[in-house]
């Protein structure tokens, strides 16, 4: 797991600019899939069992990053966000873009820092001119954080945790799964983190009887946080609700069962705010039983998210256990 998660995180892909990542998940899948095919948009979707009802397992592959917007004469970049970013969180932090150029954030002369918005920021590549940074650099080109993964413990930290945990739980689900009581697929879905988007036609696609989203979900356990009743190391969390779904009951209900059974303790999420995956799918068609199983997070949509180790495996034994029965 541990070395499956560092290899997930630091790979590039940022919504809609997925290919690396997605080549990373396949080679995972190879040896344990029926079948794996990619569809048009660019979900993965990866096939076990032929019998029982469709059963759809959503995780996300994509991750939140920065696009440029423009380059200026003394080359540097402005950019603009692709999925949830607070610009506080950037300071000091470096970019990476596909090719590899890295670069720093910087900030205008600013009085007040409140005023703080990400069009008061700029990117430096270290470029002497505009001619050079274009060389490097074109507009429309996405950057992740660059950040290592750091492993200490039972403790993660990382960048893109958010959703690569959930696909880490997704393959070695995968990995270990016998007897699936359903057609179970495992879909790696494109742009999550701009719309649920990639969600939205492969479920159309896959036309599942049921499904679960595998997803982050942020906590309450730092000082003086907001309320919520989700702690790291307590367990995955099985979604109640969130903004973009109210989980269907025959779903959540049997993933308790299925968690009381297996003896894994587990956790309830109420998210105040939010969505995922499974708030497109159970919209699919004429609709889709959907339920969400997320994995304690803390400082989401940072460059350094953590996820607690034991979180994850019991995720993984609690989603066999509800496949096999
Ligand atoms: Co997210
Ligand atoms: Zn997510």
């Amino acid at each position: 797991m541990k070395k499956l998660l560092k290899e997930l995180t630091e790979s590039f892909g940022p919504s809609g600019s997925e290919d690396k990542i997605r080549e990373t998940i396949i080679e995972r899948l190879k040896p344990f899939a029926d079948s794996i095919k990619v569809d048009k948009m660019g979900n993965i979707i990866a096939q076990k069992g032929t019998s029982g009802e469709r059963l759809m397992l959503a995780a996300h592959m994509d991750e939140i990053g920065i696009i440029v917007t423009n380059i200026d004469d003394k080359g540097f970049l402005r950019f603009s966000n692709v999925g949830g970013i607070s610009p506080f969180t950037l300071i000091g932090e470096r970019v990476i873009f596909a090719n590899g150029t890295v670069g720093v954030f910087g900030l205008e002369k600013m009085d007040d820092m409140k005023e703080l918005k990400i069009n008061k920021m700029f990117l430096d590549i270290g470029a002497k001119s505009g001619e050079e940074a274009k060389q490097k650099i074109k507009i429309g080109d996405m950057g992740t954080f660059y950040r290592e993964c750091i492993i200490s413990g039972d403790c993660i930290i990382s960048k893109a945790l958010d959703d690569r945990a959930g696909c880490a739980v997704l393959i070695k689900v995968l990995e270990q799964l016998k007897k699936p009581r359903y057609q179970t697929f495992f879909v790696f879905t494109v742009q999550e983190e701009v719309g649920l988007r990639g969600a939205k036609t492969s479920s159309f696609g896959v036309d599942p009887d049921l499904a679960i989203a595998v997803d982050v979900t942020p906590t309450g356990d730092t000082p003086e946080a907001s309320k919520m009743a989700v702690e790291l190391g307590k367990g995955p969390a099985i979604k109640v609700k969130d903004n973009s779904i109210i989980s269907h009951p025959r779903i959540k209900d049997a993933l308790i069962s299925a968690a009381t059974q297996k003896k894994v303790p587990y956790q309830l999420e109420v998210l105040e705010y939010g969505g995922t995956d499974s708030g497109a799918i159970h919209l699919s068609r004429s609709g889709v039983p959907s339920g969400g199983l997320s994995i304690p997070t803390r400082y989401v949509h940072t460059p350094s998210e953590m996820v607690n180790l034991k979180d994850m495996y019991l995720a993984v034994e609690l989603l066999a256990g509800f496949i096999e029965g």
